[in-house]
């Protein structure tokens, strides 16, 4: 039995303590989980004393879960300490740190992306966009939490939502460059990898759903539900994806003296001409992980030693379609309410992972935001939606929403 410490605290980080506890670990987060404080210890400590507080409990394994630590540099930090940590360098983390950096990457390796410009004066961006066609799509180079994307239908939002980014701080500094690039059409996966310096372990793929209503209506959110197998994706799609994107990606990493080590998401379209890179993360999928991790068979502990060592790794998955839909707070993604209490979570019988919760009282209550993801696996992926919409009807709070249509694309 190894310490592991998880670093965060919300529903991704909740089903990579569940793993790890099911393998025989024991579990410490940093941040409060109500559902993980049943089985681990949540610590409330910033992201600075992380590192002592790895040492004084002597735990074996850090993993990061959320992009922020890893693109503040935390692995580094763990690492000057000779604490064993999973994820990549500060300068690894550029690729979803920065989208200036990912794009110029990819124009730099010849890596298929929508065609683009990056701004740092508004002038000369504004210029740029009154001559683009529309849709067009904006997006803030730095951190935005899944938002700091925009796709406006008509050039006058476009230069609304410009406007707002660069100059009024929409997205605080996150927005002072922004990328200006083509729209794209097509069937969107998630691509994520375990990735060690040059040697790429690709993991079973996963749809998540970006908007926050029903047919893709609504704002992009952090992602409203997920599930796998993908019908309209193939075994050569996924080929291309590896061939032409993860992996010159991380070669390009690497030969640059900036090897990446961890977990690459490559958000990737099918297009009518070939696959095209939307974006890099640099960490877990939320909430793609949460079923992957029930998916995955293989011990994850002896994963990211691995991925450090830069050994081989084994995968095995079950063979089994998996579906997690999202429950957020009404209002998400631009404001929530807090505090509501949350009925009938005792009554399901598939996993749950907590978002965005607290417990008040010996209840729990919603914490803003995406709030619960409840899971279900199933010989068909319309057993499996069957069993979760079932599950979402036991529990009982008026101030939660869900999208129906999770998983609709691939019956
Ligand atoms: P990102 O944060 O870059 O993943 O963008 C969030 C979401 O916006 C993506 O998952 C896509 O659904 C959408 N998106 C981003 N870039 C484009 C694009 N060039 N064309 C169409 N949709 C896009
Ligand atoms: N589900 C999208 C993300 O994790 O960025």
């Amino acid at each position: 039995m190894a310490k592991v410490l998880i670093v965060g605290n919300g529903g991704r980080e909740h089903a990579i303590a569940y793993k790890f506890y099911k393998e025989g670990h024991e579990i410490f987060m940093t941040g409060i989980n109500p559902a993980v404080e049943e089985f681990g210890t949540c610590v409330t400590i910033n992201e600075d004393q992380i590192p002592s507080y790895a040492k004084e409990n002597n735990i074996d394994l850090v993993f990061v879960g959320p992009e922020v630590p890893l693109v503040n540099g935390l692995i580094d930090k763990l690492q000057e300490k000779d604490i064993r940590a999973f994820g990549p360098s500060k300068k690894a983390a550029q690729l979803e740190g920065s989208k200036v950096f990912s794009k110029m990457m990819m124009k730099k390796y010849d890596i298929p992306t929508a065609k683009y410009e990056s701004f740092s004066d508004y002038k000369k961006a504004s210029e740029y966009l009154a001559e683009q066609q529309v849709p067009i799509v904006l997006k803030a180079d730095g951190l935005a939490a899944g938002k700091g994307v925009i796709i406006a239908n008509t050039l006058e939002k476009a230069q609304y939502e410009l406007k707002e980014m660069m100059c009024n701080s929409k997205f605080n500094s996150a927005g002072a460059k922004v990328v200006i690039e083509e729209f794209l059409q097509g069937e969107e996966f998630s691509l994520m990898c375990f990735v060690s310096n040059k040697k790429v372990y690709p993991m079973e793929i996963a749809q998540d759903h970006k908007r926050a209503f029903d047919n893709d209506q609504g704002l992009n959110t952090g992602g409203m539900g997920a599930y796998t197998p993908l019908k309209k994706i193939t075994v050569d799609d996924i080929k291309v994806g590896i061939e032409k994107v993860v992996q010159p990606i991380v070669n390009a990493m690497s030969d640059e003296g900036m090897p990446f080590y961890g977990i690459l998401y490559a958000g990737l379209m099918k297009c009518k001409n070939g696959i095209k890179t939307i974006e890099f993360n640099v960490r877990f999928g939320d909430p793609e992980s949460e079923i992957l991790l029930l998916k995955l068979e293989s011990s994850l502990y002896d994963i990211a030693n691995n991925v450090i060592d830069g050994e081989d790794i084994e995968l095995k998955w079950n063979s089994d379609a998996f579906i997690g839909v999202v429950m957020a707070a009404k209002g998400y993604p631009e404001h929530s309410e807090k505090g509501a209490i949350i009925k009938g979570l005792d009554k399901v019988s598939t996993p749950i992972f907590h978002m965005g919760t607290k417990k008040v009282s010996g209840e729990i209550v919603i914490n803003g935001g995406r709030v619960l993801l409840v899971c279900a696996n199933g010989k068909t992926l319309q057993e499996a939606r069957e069993k979760v919409y079932n599950e979402i009807g036991k529990i009982e709070c008026e101030e939660l929403f869900f999208r129906r249509d999770i998983g609709h694309l691939s019956l």
